[in-house]
């Protein structure tokens, strides 16, 4: 039993802290006394399955032993070494990298590392900068790729640009924080197209073969003026913003990069490391095999037992940086702890094969949650792979009405979650000790650990069919 008097830690959580996403009337803590496996025990012993695995990063599972290991040899070997010395776990894990995780990718060459994912960004879009000698980087709408800097200004999710947002009023803007030197292009959302079109259709209406959305997107950079513009960026499938795209769109937007002569960044903070059924989202979502210039990675690297990030490059990236001086040091980046936790972490997903792991139980998981919808008028579409799954919930299949007309547009602001489908979904699925949710009000995003078993998979549709049933009761 925990010493720990839990009562005197909410007080002070609630007196000490700055919490995100609700006001302070608003907030209550959500007490956690220890982890296990994908399980979150709260103080008076109740087991939560963590179908979120926190944000999307816990892929090998809470507390892996060998994990654990790695991590406490260096703590009895290291302090903290900044990044002019060289440990072995820093060599090792980019050798992982490049030679065990991505072997015969053809484009790998370096890594340079970060403190976390949006830190990544940030470094691949100055490594971009830096390389071409030019400012812009397209982003494209209900994008995610972190809060600081040109991260945020690339992150297109309304809810997490930066902004207040109140129950009661307009939201405001955190001043200085938009857009500079970036714009935006459409999303490959197909459910709910932005240029109104119906997928596949929409291809097979030009004469090219391209998605309309990426012929946009190619209108658009060149309208910036090529001598102008850097760089892509694109999530392999939406974290945040949960979308997941066509298969030909990737490789689409590979040849429009080439065509270009732009770099293309992949931001895998969230879809690397086996959370799509492949070690990383582009190859997971692509119907050929593509190369991008550099992939960003975070979280499944170290299964966030700590946090790192990192940015890997082609060749030509890491020929161009090893021309250089460039004086942008981070004081932790290559700290020796998170590059021991990765060293130990990649080597136990590498021996277990955990990206097959996920891509077995995704198949298991798709047919439960296929089943679901054939129960539930409420749910629209069922898109994903591996451990990631987007849920659309409806309230009408023919015409997918959503329940929130925002849908990802939402601003986070309103009195009352208690009309978001998914807030209410999520709410009684916990009550049977499931851990579901997302950030998009209409849209379930569903993924546990890469090693997630069967008979959780069953708890997880079990409870689920419970929420949508109390759903549609309150809400249709
Ligand atoms: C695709 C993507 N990029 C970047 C980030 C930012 O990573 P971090 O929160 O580690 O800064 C996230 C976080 O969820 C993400 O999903």
């Amino acid at each position: 039993m925990s010493t720990i008097d839990w009562s005197k830690i909410a007080e002070w959580d609630e007196k000490y802290n700055v919490h995100a996403f609700v006001t302070s009337e608003e907030y209550s803590p959500v007490l956690i006394e220890r982890t296990e496996g994908n399980y979150l025990v709260t103080p008076d012993g109740t087991r939560l399955l963590d179908f979120c695995n926190q944000l999307y990063c816990v892929n090998a599972g809470q507390n892996v032993p060998e994990i654990q290991r790695g991590i406490k040899e260096a703590l009895d070997r290291y302090g903290f070494l900044w990044d002019i010395y060289t440990t072995d776990y820093k060599a090792e894990v980019s050798k992982i990298l490049v030679e065990d995780v991505l072997k015969n990718s053809g484009w790998a060459a370096k890594v340079r590392y970060a403190l976390g994912g949006g830190d990544a960004v940030e470094t691949a879009v100055l490594f971009a900068r830096l390389c071409t000698g030019k400012p812009l980087v397209a982003t494209r709408e209900h994008a995610y790729h972190g809060v600081g800097g040109a991260a945020v200004q690339l992150t297109r999710m309304v809810p997490s640009r930066s902004h207040a947002s109140y129950p009661n009023k307009a939201p405001r803007p955190v001043a200085g924080s938009m857009f500079q030197n970036t714009f935006v292009c459409p999303t490959p959302f197909c459910y709910r197209c932005s240029l109104g079109h119906r997928y596949p259709e929409c291809k097979a209406a030009r004469a090219d073969g391209l998605l309309p959305c990426v012929a946009l997107t190619e209108e658009m950079i060149v309208s910036h003026n090529l001598s102008n513009v850097a760089a892509i960026v694109t999530e392999p499938a939406y974290g945040a913003g949960t979308i997941v795209p066509p298969k030909e769109y990737l490789p689409q937007i590979e040849d429009m990069k080439n065509r270009l002569g732009i770099i293309w960044i992949v931001d895998e903070v969230l879809m690397g490391f086996g959370r799509l059924g492949e070690w990383f989202g582009y190859q997971a979502m692509s119907d050929r095999p593509v190369k991008p210039d550099m992939i960003t990675v975070a979280k499944g690297i170290t299964s966030s037992a700590l946090p790192l990030g990192a940015v890997i490059v082609s060749r030509e990236i890491a020929d161009f940086m090893d021309g250089i001086r460039w004086n942008h040091v981070s004081t932790f980046a290559g700290h020796p702890l998170p590059l021991a936790a990765a060293k130990a972490n990649l080597n136990y997903m590498l021996e277990t094969n955990l990206p097959a792991a996920a891509k077995k139980i995704g198949v298991y998981f798709k047919a439960g949650l296929e089943e679901l919808a054939a129960k539930h008028k409420t749910i629209g579409l069922i898109a994903g792979e591996g451990m990631f799954f987007q849920l659309e919930i409806v309230k009408n299949k023919e015409t997918r009405e959503p329940f929130i007309k925002e849908d990802r547009f939402t601003t986070f602001s309103g009195n009352d979650f208690g009309c978001w489908p998914i807030k209410v979904v999520s709410k009684y699925a916990a009550e049977k000790g499931v851990l579901v949710g997302g950030f998009v009000p209409n849209t379930l995003r569903l993924g546990g650990a890469c090693n997630t078993t069967e008979k959780e998979a069953d708890a997880v549709i079990e409870a689920m069919d419970y929420g949508f049933t109390k759903m549609e009761k309150e809400l249709l």
